[in-house]
């Protein structure tokens, strides 16, 4: 099915086309082989990692922890690690549903599963970090297009979080070459992403 150009499809149609996209997709990133993932992983966070590396006021950094075949951020982690740069993971928030929060991450950070089977550092409020005082949010997501617009799981978490007007952080998408598709079904709460890293492209729409 196409969507006409520029025009607002209704609810139940964007939603079912939602669903059957994120299968489809979701489905071909869990079907790469290891050694793939392995390659890939390496030559997004090289693209990544110039990119921080051009910008030196880049000091606080949310990654996510890769499942569901998603493009693997642990080089990423290694790298940062390395250049003294501090690293946050997403948390869901205890009470305000739909709502991440952002708690600093290291190699020894005691974790814990969330209800979607995600492993988060445990919530200790000294390890919070307010999204305001990151410099970079790497979000994970399951299609982009070219104009850096986002498709999540279906949570809206990550739109939440740009929508504050007070978050700075420069958003960037991260994602497989096969993630990519044309015309996404997209809502007004979407906020696109001024930046997607692929293991082969790197699209810029600052
Ligand atoms: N800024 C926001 N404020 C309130 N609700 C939001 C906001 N952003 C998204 N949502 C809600 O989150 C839900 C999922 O958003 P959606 O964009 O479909 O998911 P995703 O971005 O994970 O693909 C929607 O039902 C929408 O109403
Ligand atoms: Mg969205």
């Amino acid at each position: 099915m196409t969507i006409p150009a520029g025009s607002a499809i209704p609810h139940d149609q964007r939603l079912a086309l939602c669903k059957a996209l994120r299968s489809q997709i979701r489905k071909q990133r869990r079907a790469l082989s290891a050694e793939f993932q392995q390659q890939a992983s390496t030559a997004a966070a090289a693209r990544l990692l110039a990119v921080i590396d051009a910008q030196p006021k880049i000091q606080q950094v949310a990654l996510y922890f890769s499942c569901d075949g998603e493009l693997d951020t642990s080089p990423l982690f290694a790298a940062l690690w390395q250049r003294g740069i501090k690293t946050c993971l997403p948390v869901l928030h205890p009470f305000n549903r739909g709502h991440l929060l952002f708690l600093h991450y290291h190699a020894d950070s005691p974790m814990r599963q969330n209800r979607f089977g995600i492993a988060e550092p445990l919530l200790d409020i000294r390890h919070l970090v307010l999204p305001t005082q990151l410099d970079m949010i790497v979000t994970p997501l399951v299609a982009f297009d070219n104009q850096g617009n986002r498709m999540g799981m279906g949570g809206g978490f990550y739109d939440r979080t740009l929508a504050n007007p007070h978050v700075s952080a420069l958003a960037v998408g991260y994602a497989h070459d096969c993630q990519h598709h044309e015309q996404l079904p997209l809502a007004e709460w979407d906020i696109p992403l001024p930046l997607i890293v692929t293991p082969n492209r790197l699209i810029n729409n600052h």
